[in-house]
């Protein structure tokens, strides 16, 4: 008796120490790469669920940053570290610190310092911290530990452009707020601060507007989608939905707690049969109209001739800024075919009324459309905000207090800044990520075609070799598109992005003399178990791809 009661004590502590010995260790080259990481002599610091996460007491942003990180910690390992609001710096000690330094450089920088003692990550901002955290997080094992151990070191990094964005469409397919909220939580996990969200389309209305509820209600829905590209069958499924303005309120604050500004995109004059089909008296023909069923570009746009269309997009407007509290509002600019405006007499009327008259290239009608969209601007402008506009605007005649954002490839974006408009790249090559990954497309997802590569977005330089050095700080920034006619379900769109966005990643973060494809493909496995870990759909043959 005696004897078995030894032996299963044996026992329980072999298996005691087996289940200490669940350990992992952290490692700092993460995506994207911090500007430097400098070993230290010394220990590590164990990680344990006994540490702590401090933060400056009365700081909210802090302790929102210090609860997520807990999460992380928590989602990436399974241990549980408890926060503690803290002003002393004895504290310190054994536990891990988030600060505010004063002295740092660069709002969105970090400094992550490791040492047997205790682990410090620094900003200047909490979006700093914030980002510090990312890569702290990314550093650790996607698998259950007791303890890990983190290698002494100074870790540090600043990004290279302020505005680093993310694009969805939520028009040509409507995705639940939960989808658009991991979406967030993807671009936190790579450092991105900006998603440009694709509210109004031909195919979908998807923004609540109190004064105008039939866009929602009527706007929102189609009856049908081609099948493919513009195939003659239809699914014959009702399709379509939209974000109340309080789930919109939600998702803005929720992007906040993770330091995304939401840039939302009201389209217009084109693009815009939704809003038609809901109030066919604001197009030339009056009508009727229905939300599309099929891709591409409709000749139906909104009449400018009338006051009435005028005073519907202020009044939509009106209620948009309520809802996003960002500088930019992008309201889109692009395709907008002029010919019902020819044949329209009350946009003629307007035409004349203005004495517009055709310039070289550009017909009175495209400078119509700058008179329209200087209107939108100087409203927006006097409830303090900027407007965003696709590079068409660039035909338009439109003053450069517009920002640019260039997608007819990056000629237009060069221009633009030449011209001395602010211009964020997202070019259809390389950055439309519902275009293929592979030039192999027989096992993917119908898209929409092209091929952009992994190793297309990782070479990807936003500015231009030959952009005069006082026009270079016109380019703010890359951002990646995600249109989604082809895309119908989250697992699609995640495999649409991952890993494309790590690439673009160290596009938006990195110095491009600091950048080494192989060196990042070495990388991304690490990055890819993350993706796993969460249940993210990935293109895995991304990893081992050599296109
Ligand atoms: C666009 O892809 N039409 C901006
Ligand atoms: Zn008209």
């Amino acid at each position: 008796m005696r004897i078995r009661r030894f032996l299963a004590c044996v026992v329980t502590a072999l298996v005691a120490l087996a289940a200490t010995a669940i350990t992992g260790r952290a490692d700092y080259w993460v995506i994207p790469l911090p500007n430097s990481i400098n070993g230290i002599k010394g220990a590590d610091f164990k990680l344990t669920d006994q540490c702590l996460v401090n933060y400056p007491t009365g700081n909210r942003d802090m302790e929102r940053n210090a609860v997520m990180l807990s999460q992380y910690i928590q989602e990436m390992t399974g241990m549980h570290l408890s926060t503690r609001p803290t002003l002393n710096s004895r504290d310190k000690a054994g536990n891990i610190s988030l600060l505010i330094d004063a002295t740092m450089s660069g709002d969105e920088a970090y400094n992550i310092l490791v040492t047997a003692k205790g682990v410090e990550i620094s900003g200047r901002t909490p979006a700093g911290v914030f980002y510090g955290l990312q890569v702290l997080r990314k550093s650790l094992p996607a698998v259950e530990a007791q303890t890990v151990a983190l290698p002494s070191a100074q870790v540090t990094g600043n990004p290279r452009f302020g505005y680093r964005g993310m694009h969805l469409d939520c028009s040509r397919h409507f995705f639940g707020v939960e989808t658009v909220k991991r979406y967030l939580d993807i671009m936190a996990l790579h450092g991105m601060n900006r998603l440009h969200w694709h509210l109004t389309d031909d195919q979908g209305w998807r923004v609540e507007i109190k004064k105008y509820p039939r866009l929602a209600e009527v706007g929102g829905w189609r009856n049908s989608t081609t099948l493919g590209h513009n195939s003659p069958v239809n699914d014959g499924i009702r399709h379509g939905g939209y974000y109340t303005q309080e789930e919109i309120r939600d998702i803005v604050r929720y992007a906040a707690d993770r330091y995304i500004t939401i840039i939302p995109e009201i389209d217009m004059p084109g693009h815009m049969l939704g809003a038609l089909a809901a109030y066919p008296q604001l197009g030339c023909t009056g009508g009727p109209y229905e939300v599309w069923g099929l891709w591409g570009v409709t000749d139906d746009i909104l009449c400018v001739g009338k006051d009435e269309t005028l005073t519907f997009v202020k009044d939509v407007l009106d209620e948009v800024i309520q809802l996003f509290p960002g500088e930019y509002i992008h309201i889109g600019g692009d395709e907008s075919p002029r010919v019902r405006w020819e044949q329209c007499p009350l946009c003629q009327q307007r035409i004349q009324q203005l004495g517009i008259r055709a310039k070289g290239k550009q017909s009175a009608e495209a400078l119509l459309q700058g008179w329209f969209t200087t209107q939108v601007q100087q409203y927006l402008a006097e409830h303090g905000r900027r407007i965003i506009g696709w590079d068409e605007l660039l035909g338009c005649d439109v003053d450069t207090t517009a920002t640019i954002m260039s997608w007819r490839g990056a000629e237009p974006g060069a221009q633009g800044a030449t011209l001395g408009h602010d211009v964020i790249m997202t070019p259809v090559g390389p950055l439309y990520f519902d275009y293929y990954q592979t030039s192999d497309t027989w096992s993917e997802p119908t898209s929409f075609g092209g091929c952009n590569t992994l190793k297309k977005v990782y070479d990807f330089e936003p500015v231009a070799a030959d952009l005069p050095a006082d026009k270079r700080h016109h380019i703010l920034g890359a951002q990646a598109n995600v249109w989604t006619e082809y895309i119908t379900c989250e697992p699609q769109i995640q495999y649409q992005i991952l890993p494309r966005m790590a690439a673009l990643a160290e596009v938006q973060w990195i110095q491009p003399e600091d950048k080494d494809y192989q060196d990042f493909k070495a990388r991304l496995p690490h990055l890819a178990d993350i993706y796993k870990h969460y249940g993210w759909t990935y293109r895995a043959k991304s990893l081992v791809d050599e296109e």
